[in-house]
C-alpha cells in the first residue's frame, strides 16, 4: 500500500534549510533554547506554517503549533518534537519530528485527504535542556506537570531567565492547545537500527532520566606545600563520583554521564577549592532507576565525608521510564508492515517530548536510523530516504488516528 506518500524533496529541503540556521563562523550549529538562533529557527518555522495555510498558535511557554482543522471540533492529533539544539548539534535531532509533522500536514492539505479530527504540528520549547533545566520544559508545561510561572524564573549560567528570553524573542503567547493523541518521529540517536540494518524503529518506551547539579566545597591551597593527607580537594570527590557512577551504570545496565565540571580557581598550582558538576543518570526499569538515584545521592554524601568537603546538590529533572500506548505502537508496526518496510522494536535511550505527552494522551514514537549511532555532535547523520519512509508511516498513522 503506497498510495499515501509525502513530498520527499520538500521534506529534505526543509530539513536542510532549517539546518543552516544557527551556524557559527566555524560551521557549527547551535540553537540553544530561546537564543537568537532558536528565534531565527522559530521565525522560519512560523513562516512555513503560515505559508502552508495552517492556523498558528503559541502558548505561554512558547510552544509553537500549526493546526489543520478537521471536519469535526475537538482536540487535534498532534505530531511534534523540537527545534532547539545542544551546542554543536546535527540538523536532525528534533527537526525531523517537527518538519516531518509539517510535511504530513502539507500533504494532507494539498491532497485533500479527509480527516475528522484536526491535525497539529508542535515545536516544543527547550526540549534539550542545554541552556535551561529541566529538559522537555515545553511539554512539561503543556502536560501541567510544572507551572509556567516557575519555569519563567529558571535562569541560564548568565542569570538570564526563561521569562525574559521568551519576551525578548517574542514567543510568550497565550494560546492553549491540547492533543487527543501524540506521535513523534525522531532519529534514533544510537547505533541499534544502523547496526542491524533495519530502516524503521517502533519505539516501545523511553528510559527514565534524572539530572543533578551539584558542588563540592573544600579548601583551595598550595599545590606544593600541602601534604597529600592534609588536603580538602573538591575535584577529587568529583573524580571518584565519575568512576563510581560509571561502575554503577555498568553493573545495572543503565547510563551515567558527568557532562560538565567547573573547577575553581582553575589554576595549575592550586588545589581546587570548589568543583561544580552535573550528573545525568538513565535506566529503562522503574525500580532500577529508583535505586540508581538513591545510590547516586548516597555516594555524593559519602564522598563529601571521605574527603572532608561540603556538598550541595539538587535534582534538576526527574522523569520516570514510560511505555508507549500499545494500540499506537501496534498501529505503527502494522503500517510499516503494510508498506513493506522492515522494522524492529526498541527502547529510546534519549529523552523526548513524547515521554511527557504519554502521561496525558496515548502517545508513540517512530525512529529512523542514525548513521554510526552519532548524535548531540556535528557528525550526526541520517539517510533522507529512510527519514521520508518514516514520515510516510507517520502520515498514515496520523490520518488513521484522525478518522477513528
Ligand atoms: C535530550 O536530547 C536527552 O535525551 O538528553
Ligand atoms: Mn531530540
Ligand atoms: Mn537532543
Ligand atoms: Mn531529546
Amino acid at each position: 500500500m503506497k498510495d499515501r506518500a509525502v513530498n520527499r524533496a520538500r521534506l529534505r529541503d526543509s530539513i536542510e534549510t532549517l539546518g543552516r540556521v544557527g551556524l557559527d563562523d566555524s560551521g557549527f550549529r547551535t540553537r540553544l533554547a530561546l537564543d537568537d538562533g532558536d528565534k531565527a529557527g522559530r521565525d522560519l518555522l512560523v513562516s512555513w506554517l503560515e505559508a502552508s495555510g495552517l492556523e498558528v498558535k503559541v502558548d505561554s511557554i512558547g510552544n509553537i503549533f500549526g493546526i489543520l482543522p478537521g471536519d469535526e471540533p475537538g482536540d487535534p492529533v498532534m505530531l511534534g518534537s523540537h527545534i532547539d539544539t545542544v551546542r554543536h548539534a546535527g540538523k536532525f535531532d528534533g527537526c525531523v519530528g517537527v518538519l516531518g509533522g509539517l510535511e504530513v500536514l502539507r500533504t494532507v492539505a494539498e491532497r485533500g485527504i479527509s480527516h475528522r479530527r484536526s491535525l497539529a504540528v508542535a515545536a516544543f520549547t527547550n526540549e534539550e535542556g542545554a541552556r535551561f533545566a529541566p529538559d522537555m520544559m515545553g511539554s512539561l508545561v503543556l502536560a501541567e506537570e510544572v507551572s509556567v510561572e516557575d519555569m519563567y524564573s529558571h535562569v541560564d549560567d548568565d542569570g538570564v531567565s526563561v521569562g525574559e528570553e521568551l519576551e525578548r524573542i517574542g514567543y510568550r503567547g497565550s494560546d492553549r492547545v491540547r492533543p487527543s493523541a501524540y506521535l513523534e518521529i525522531h532519529v534514533e540517536q544510537g547505533p541499534y537500527l544502523d547496526m542491524k540494518g533495519v530502516p524503521l524503529g517502533v519505539v516501545d518506551g523511553v528510559q527514565g532520566i534524572a539530572w543533578w547539579q551539584g558542588r563540592y566545597v573544600g579548601q583551595a591551597n598550595h599545590a606544593g606545600t600541602t601534604p597529600m593527607g592534609m588536603r580538602n580537594d573538591s575535584l577529587l570527590a568529583v573524580s571518584h563520583l565519575h568512576v563510581k557512577m560509571t561502575e554503577l551504570a555498568e553493573s545495572m545496565g543503565g547510563c551515567a554521564t558527568i557532562g560538565r565540571i567547573s573547577v575553581d580557581p582553575h589554576i595549575i598550582n592550586v588545589i581546587p577549592g570548589e568543583t561544580g558538576f552535573t550528573l545525568d543518570l538513565r535506566h529503562p526499569d522503574r525500580e532500577k532507576f529508583a535505586s540508581m538515584k538513591e545510590e547516586a545521592e548516597g555516594t555524593m554524601d559519602e564522598l563529601a565525608e571521605r574527603f572532608g568537603l561540603e556538598v550541595r546538590y539538587s535534582r534538576e529533572a526527574d522523569v520516570a521510564p514510560v511505555s508507549f500506548d500499545e494500540e499506537l505502537v501496534s498501529m505503527i508496526q502494522s503500517v510499516a508492515d503494510e508498506r513493506g518496510l522492515s522494522s524492529t522494536h526498541l527502547w529510546s535511550g534519549a529523552g523526548h517530548d513524547a515521554q511527557i505527552m504519554s502521561h496525558i494522551v496515548p502517545s508513540a514514537m517512530i525512529f529512523v536510523p542514525s548513521i554510526g549511532g552519532k548524535s548531540h555532535c556535528p557528525q550526526e547523520d541520517s539517510d533522507f530516504d529512510q527519514i521520508a519512509d518514516g514520515v510516510d508511516v507517520l502520515l498514515e498513522c496520523a490520518v488513521r488516528l484522525a478518522n477513528r
